[in-house]
């Protein structure tokens, strides 16, 4: 089976990532995209991490794209993207390990206050503020997808009260009227781009805390600072921007409540995320049902 691995990674990714594919499938010819092209007939899957829009193009017998990537908003923005080719997510064990870790420090540094403390200490300041049980504290989980599911589940042993929340389920404002803690583990489609905007921060009861750790396009960034700035929220943890990097100068980087993460709250790890996408292809190849298949109209 020939295989094109592409998208936008760099030498040393590249490699890491050919290395994992080719021991987790040895019997596939991995293909750069010039090599691809050149055998265009002969490429029957893809395996692409957000590739320049326009690389799967051509390739006229492809019958798996499989993104290394978790989210697929920005394959599915390619408005070149073979029409009927079925598409795969990511789904990474080891990826939503880390993500639920991600969470749970998040809720732990906003629960115990450790993010302001980490401010006082830069100003010289020795004071302590109320400690909190973890029982009084209801923390909302955007999002039921694996990634929420595992966040929810490593946060709720901890004495938490946890929601979680998706998209086609209840109505989303009653949950935001208790939540303390929200974090947005959804998947950007058209339905939620911008889901966190003023009426949204308006819901939420004064001095929560949200953490967004699904895409930057789900947050309307003046709407975010607008409610930290009139101290409503208390603070934001923010893995993901609009632009990424975020540009320096932006508001984001300076603000004493936001915490800005550089998009690493969970990274595909290339071992078992290798293993996973060799077990799709093997059922493309074979006609065996393809895991994690992208619904096109629903966007994820
Ligand atoms: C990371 O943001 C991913 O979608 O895998």
């Amino acid at each position: 089976m020939k295989v094109l691995l592409c998208g936008d990674m760099d030498a040393a990714e590249t490699r890491v990532w050919q290395q994992a594919l080719a021991a987790a499938m040895p019997e596939a010819t991995w293909l750069d995209t010039a090599a691809a092209h050149a055998q265009a007939p002969e490429v029957q899957a893809a395996v692409v991490a957000s590739p320049p829009p326009g690389s799967l193009q051509g390739l006229p017998n492809l019958r798996l794209i499989q993104s290394l990537w978790a989210g697929v908003d920005r394959l599915l923005a390619d408005a070149t993207l073979p029409a009927g080719v079925p598409m795969a997510r990511m789904v990474d064990p080891a990826m939503s390990a880390a993500m639920a870790e991600t969470a749970l420090w998040a809720v732990l540094s906003l629960h115990r206050g450790f993010f302001a403390y980490a401010q006082r200490q830069r100003q010289g300041q020795w004071r302590r503020h109320a400690q909190r049980r973890a029982d009084e504290l209801q923390v909302l989980v955007l999002g039921q997808g694996e990634m929420g599911r595992a966040a929810a589940a490593r946060i709720a042993p901890l004495g938490y009260r946890v929601q979680v929340w998706r998209r086609d389920g209840t109505a989303l404002a009653p949950r935001l009227a208790t939540a303390d803690i929200v974090i947005n583990l959804l998947p950007l489609t058209p339905d939620t781009r911008g889901l966190l905007d003023a009426r949204f921060f308006a819901a939420l009861p004064a001095r929560s805390s949200v953490v967004n750790l699904g895409r930057g396009a789900h947050v309307v960034d003046a709407d975010l600072l607008a409610a930290l700035d009139s101290g409503h929220l208390r603070h934001a943890v923010l893995d993901v921007f609009h632009a990424e990097p975020l540009p320096a100068g932006h508001a984001f980087w300076n603000h004493p409540r936001v915490t800005v993460l550089p998009h690493a709250a969970a990274a595909t790890d290339p071992r078992s995320a290798a293993a996973v996408a060799a077990a799709n292809l093997r059922a493309a190849r074979d006609g065996a049902p393809i895991a994690h298949l992208v619904d096109r109209q629903r966007a994820y």
